[in-house]
């Protein structure tokens, strides 16, 4: 996989930069001078309470919505100018899978507006089975899916278009936790494998703890950065052992 834009060059520093950033919607303040940067390759999760505004500041960084104040700069360029969009992926909460399609349709799905031939889409979808696991389910329907293979399929077409950039909101809080621990080790094995930077979404601090290089701890009313936390423990992080726990314990009060 090509690394990085071409005028980019990770040495330049921050692979997305938001700064300043402000947004209401109506009377209602939701963000308030939230900046932050994200460092190519690092795991950075945003964490904060239900409403604080994470989809909002997600939905910003992946240019899908406009700040009302403050820029966002991707890759050394304002998202305005942006035109890399194919090398960022976004993983909603939902899987979306469509319903009428099987496995690999629905994986082929990210691929449709490339200019890839019908081969090299082909390639790539299997690829971005094998990588989730689900290369035998490849012609599955989506009603005969459990919710953690749901989820693989949706990260495979995430993963299908070869993103530099992978930004996820809360994309396992609806599997039961075995199945989230299960996913947890995937996305870590997939994101050490092909060096993607993930900016994610969650509420749940044991999530952050176990899968992020640093944690952007966001307060509500307007929502605004209180801390940003590096969390410098080793893999694997294992939650049930004492520093991990300790971690998870010491963030869970600040949350
Ligand atoms: N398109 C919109 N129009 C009006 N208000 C909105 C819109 N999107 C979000 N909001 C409001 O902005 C606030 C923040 O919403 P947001 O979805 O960003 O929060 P969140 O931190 O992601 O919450 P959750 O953890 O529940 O997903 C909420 O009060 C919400 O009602
Ligand atoms: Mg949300």
């Amino acid at each position: 996989m090509s690394v990085l834009a071409q005028d980019f060059d990770p040495a330049d520093g921050d692979i997305i930069r938001a700064e300043g950033i402000g947004k209401s919607f109506g009377q209602l303040q939701v963000l308030d001078n939230i900046s932050l940067s994200v460092r190519p390759g690092e795991i950075l999760a945003l964490l904060g309470a239900s409403g604080c505004g994470k989809s909002t500041l997600l939905n910003i960084l992946s240019g899908l919505l406009a700040p009302d104040r403050g820029e966002v700069v991707i890759q050394g360029q304002p998202s305005g100018q942006f035109d890399h969009w194919e090398k960022v992926a976004y993983l909603f909460q939902e899987d979306r899978l469509l319903p009428w399609r099987n496995v690999q349709q629905n994986v082929n799905f990210g691929l449709e507006n490339s200019p890839l031939s019908v081969a090299e889409r082909r390639e790539r979808v299997e690829d971005a089975l094998r990588l989730v696991g689900l290369h035998d389910f490849r012609q599955s329907w989506p009603h005969q899916l459990s919710g953690g293979m749901r989820s693989r399929v949706a990260l495979a077409r995430s993963l299908v278009v070869e993103p530099e950039i992978l930004l996820m909101d809360e994309p396992f809080s609806k599997l039961d936790p075995q199945t989230r621990s299960v996913m947890h080790d995937e996305l870590l094995r997939i994101q050490q494998l092909k060096g993607v930077t993930v900016v994610m979404v969650t509420h749940d601090v044991e999530e952050a703890v176990v899968l992020a290089d640093r944690v952007v701890l966001l307060k509500p009313h307007p929502g605004r950065i209180h801390r940003i936390i590096d969390i410098a423990l080793s893999r694997p992080r294992i939650p049930t052992e004492r520093a991990v726990s300790e971690q998870s314990r010491l963030l869970r009060l600040e949350v």
